[in-house]
């Protein structure tokens, strides 16, 4: 992916614009000034070549200059645009020739400084309506994230494969918040320069303890395209009526020519999964696209799989710390190690859990808060299993079920099959078939090489098959 103009400062763009110049009228080449944002915006706009588009911008910014500085003005038209030697020019204008040269860089910096401020100010609008098309984000400081983030950044930046990566994991680990704070940073860093984004988000859990439904609608593969396509080809007028055969192709040939980045959020609730993932696979080629799921998606090709750990528990503490602070909880803030310990046995490192317990330490004490999660007694613990597990538990079947409710019984490190098999008392193959399931849901992790791999869960997931999955059994 190409790195940004940020990374051209004005010191570096002047020798570029003089070079231009220099080579008017024959011998000009775009260079590094055809990567800015002014040229490509003007290519497309005007429909001009690079070469056309720079020379335009630079006419426009000597015109711009001759309102303000009109003898620097008439030095570079006389000297670049009209081609005069230095002799003749400092002749016209009744200056010395070391004094015309003087002016003449002095016009040069000025012209940088026009086209310079043009092209931040161009930047400063675009990352405005793209972080207003992220929304606020949901999160006001991110914890045990930073090497992931540079993990992710790294596929993110490099001009190959993979194109297709998914951050994967259970409801509430944080994949969101890790694609918005990617999105953010590369946007800032200048890393891409032009982002989709498309949520399928079906529900929102609020910290209050509380589901809402999302109002964006069911996405489909038709829905998507339209979506993406209303984001990124808005200066091309799309065919009425709309139908993805005729758009997609569009899209394909502008995620070519001009590198995104594109965030597909919470892929698992997409209706028609088997359509949207070959198109997906056409768009990027040039383009990379990020995806969240609650779902693995093992079984399909290209997709580089990125699994989304727990916090840690310095991470989860520093969390709650700060969800204190944040909120002015006192008895949580004074929380000694003991407390934090106990909030990590019952939800682990789960963010959307731990902030779920930090916010009710407001108005329970945190005793009560724990039990009321293991025991799922009053609403918003309820709320929230309903929100994490009950789609994935109602997928299951009746052995992936009894499996999962084994789990509880496993020590910390996990089981390996053998004692699975024998804890759960199903054949190996039926085990077999529900452990794939269960890990392809996220519910159950698998750790160790492919001939030890051990079987094990989340503390969340622990607390909610005490009794909460009772009640919907
Ligand atoms: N590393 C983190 N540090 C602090 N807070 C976090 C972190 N990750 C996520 N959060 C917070 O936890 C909550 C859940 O995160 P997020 O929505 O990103 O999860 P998700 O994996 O996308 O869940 P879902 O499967 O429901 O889409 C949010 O309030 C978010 O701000
Ligand atoms: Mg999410």
């Amino acid at each position: 992916m190409q790195i940004g103009f940020e990374e051209q400062t004005a010191e570096k763009l002047q020798p570029e614009i003089h070079r231009f110049l220099a080579g008017w009228g024959g011998g000009a080449a775009a260079g590094s000034l055809g990567k800015m944002q002014l040229v490509r915006q003007a290519a497309r706009q005007r429909d001009l070549s690079s070469l056309q588009a720079v020379a335009r911008i630079l006419v426009e910014g000597i015109d711009e200059l001759a309102s303000r500085k009109p003898e620097q003005a008439q030095i570079l038209r006389l000297r670049f645009l009209d081609g005069l030697a230095m002799h003749v020019v400092a002749n016209r204008i009744n200056r010395s020739e070391p004094a015309a040269y003087k002016l003449q860089r002095k016009a040069l910096r000025s012209l940088t400084d026009i086209i310079y401020r043009q092209e931040l100010a161009l930047k400063a609008g675009r990352n405005e309506a793209i972080f207003a098309r992220l929304g606020a984000p949901e999160y006001d400081r991110l914890f045990g994230i930073d090497e992931l983030l540079s993990n992710v950044m790294e596929l993110v930046q490099s001009p190959s494969q993979p194109w297709l990566i998914l951050l994967e994991g259970i409801g509430g680990i944080g994949k969101t918040s890790l694609a918005d704070a990617l999105v953010r940073k590369a946007v800032v860093a200048g890393v891409v320069e032009h982002v989709g984004w498309v949520t399928a988000r079906r529900q929102i859990f609020r910290l209050s303890g509380r589901i809402d439904a999302a109002k964006t609608p069911t996405l489909t593969t038709a829905a998507l395209v339209e979506n993406l396509a209303n984001q990124i080809l808005r200066d091309t007028p799309l065919p009425v009526p709309f139908t993805v055969e005729q758009v997609l192709p569009l899209l394909r040939q502008r995620l070519n020519e001009e590198p995104h980045l594109i965030v597909v959020d919470n892929l698992e609730t997409v209706v028609d999964l088997e359509t949207l993932l070959p198109a997906l696979r056409l768009l990027a080629r040039h383009s990379k696209i990020l995806l969240t799921s609650r779902r693995s998606l093992l079984a399909e090709a290209h997709l580089y799989h990125c699994q989304i750990p727990e916090l840690s528990p310095e991470s989860a503490f520093a969390l709650l710390r700060h969800e204190a602070q944040l909120r002015n909880v006192h008895a949580l803030a004074a929380a000694d190690d003991d407390a934090l310990h106990a909030i990590y046995a019952t939800v682990g490192g789960n963010p959307l859990a731990l902030r779920l317990v930090a916010g009710q330490t407001l108005v329970h004490d945190l005793p009560s808060i724990l039990v009321a999660l293991t025991n799922a007694r009053g609403e918003s613990a309820s709320q929230l299993y309903n929100f994490i597990y009950r789609n994935a538990w109602d997928s299951l079947d009746e052995i992936a079920q009894r499996t999962l409710l084994v789990m509880p019984l496993a020590p910390p490190q996990g089981l390996v099959f053998p004692l699975l098999a024998q804890t759960s008392g199903l054949a190996e193959s039926e085990l077999y078939d529900a452990l794939d399931r269960l890990v392809r849901l996220n519910l159950i992790d698998r750790r160790g090489d492919l001939e030890n791999g051990r079987y094990s869960i989340h503390p969340l997931t622990q607390s909610f098959l005490q009794e909460q999955v009772l009640r919907w059994k």
